[in-house]
């Protein structure tokens, strides 16, 4: 049978992807073997070793290892790598979060991080999430170090500086909850309004695809969603997508319920020109970030925890196939 990768690619993606559990990676030969199997996996992302308190935990003080386990698995693999992530209120490292910054010395804190992450890593990333999460769910601005200091102006500053060091990384803003296309997708739209008017470069708009089982939007809808922002000429890409159920163990009819949604989101980077690829945040539900944050949701991946293909994978699969 014809794998992920391959088969994105013969659909016109660019890549279908997966985030890289570093520990996981080091630990388990059955996770080591897929993840590195480019005909299923095109790309990776770091679930966390890219993050400013891995890269960063001290000021001036830079620390590679967690980050190059990704760089260094996808190359010797011969896949390609999504970078995440630089700008972010979260994983942030105390020094940066509360430390009391005028805009200048703020402005040099990011522009040192940036040089050395994104040198680091140059010529490597297909993309850069260069801001990540900075509007709450109900559409308000996500208050952070960053938004305190700078207000809007962290926007086009962070894109600036981005393309100062790594000229040929799509530089993405990437969030979650935007497939709703409500007030948080509104202000998204503002994002990418507001860098493009001060002349900074953004080059894609990441969908995270945190979402769940049944609550969906539908294929359609999402397409509708997507053209939102390649309408204003960036691309699009959904970067973390898991889809988690709500009770469990889920029962065979919420499987299949699974399937049908992942089925709807690939089929909406399908429908949508400008659309370039999907990202699984990880593929097994042996490991995910979703048990430990929603008391009681869980098995949101496409493989199950003994590493078999789920009815979310053969889904995923057809919707491809059929493209
Ligand atoms: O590495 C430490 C370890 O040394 C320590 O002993 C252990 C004890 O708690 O924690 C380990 O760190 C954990 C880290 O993952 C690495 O496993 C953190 O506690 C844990 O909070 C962290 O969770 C990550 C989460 O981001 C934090 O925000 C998840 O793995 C990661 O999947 C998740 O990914 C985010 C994306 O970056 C952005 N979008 C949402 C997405 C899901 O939350």
């Amino acid at each position: 049978t014809a794998q992920l990768n391959d088969l994105a690619v013969r659909a016109g993606l660019k890549y279908f992807g997966t985030a890289l559990g570093e520990s996981a990676v080091n630990n388990d030969a059955n996770y080591k073997r897929i993840v590195t199997n480019k005909s299923e996996f095109g790309q990776l992302v770091a679930e966390n070793g890219q993050k400013w308190e891995s890269t960063e935990p001290s000021r001036g003080s830079f620390n590679y290892a967690s980050g190059d386990i990704t760089a260094n698995t996808a190359k010797a693999s011969g896949q390609g790598i999504r970078c995440h992530t630089l700008v972010w209120h979260s994983q942030l490292p105390n020094w940066v979060s509360s430390g009391s910054w005028t805009k200048d010395t703020l402005t040099s804190v990011i522009d040192t991080h940036m040089s050395n992450v994104m040198g680091h890593y140059k010529g490597q990333c297909y993309a850069w999430d260069v801001v990540n999460e900075a509007i709450n769910d109900d559409g308000t601005w996500r208050d952070s170090v960053f938004y305190r200091v700078f207000g809007t102006d962290f926007l086009p500053l962070s894109f600036k500086l981005a393309k100062k060091y790594d000229t040929n990384a799509k530089l993405y803003y990437n969030d979650y909850n935007l497939e709703y296309n409500g007030a948080k997708t509104n202000r998204a739209v503002e994002v990418v309004n507001i860098i493009q008017a001060a002349g900074a470069p953004i080059d894609g708009v990441g969908f995270q695809g945190h979402l769940i089982v049944g609550s969906t939007p539908s294929r359609a809808n999402l397409a509708t969603t997507l053209r939102r922002f390649t309408a204003l000429g960036v691309e699009v890409a959904y970067t973390e997508l898991d889809i988690r159920h709500s009770s469990m163990p889920p029962s065979s009819a919420a499987q299949v319920t699974q399937g049908n949604d992942y089925a709807n989101v690939v089929g909406s980077c399908l429908d949508v020109a400008g659309c370039v690829g999907v990202t699984v945040w990880g593929f097994t539900d042996k490991y995910s970030w979703v048990p430990g944050t929603f008391n009681g949701a869980g098995d949101a991946l496409i493989y199950d925890t003994n590493y078999n293909k789920k009815a979310a994978w053969t889904s995923v699969s057809s919707v491809l196939a059929a493209k």
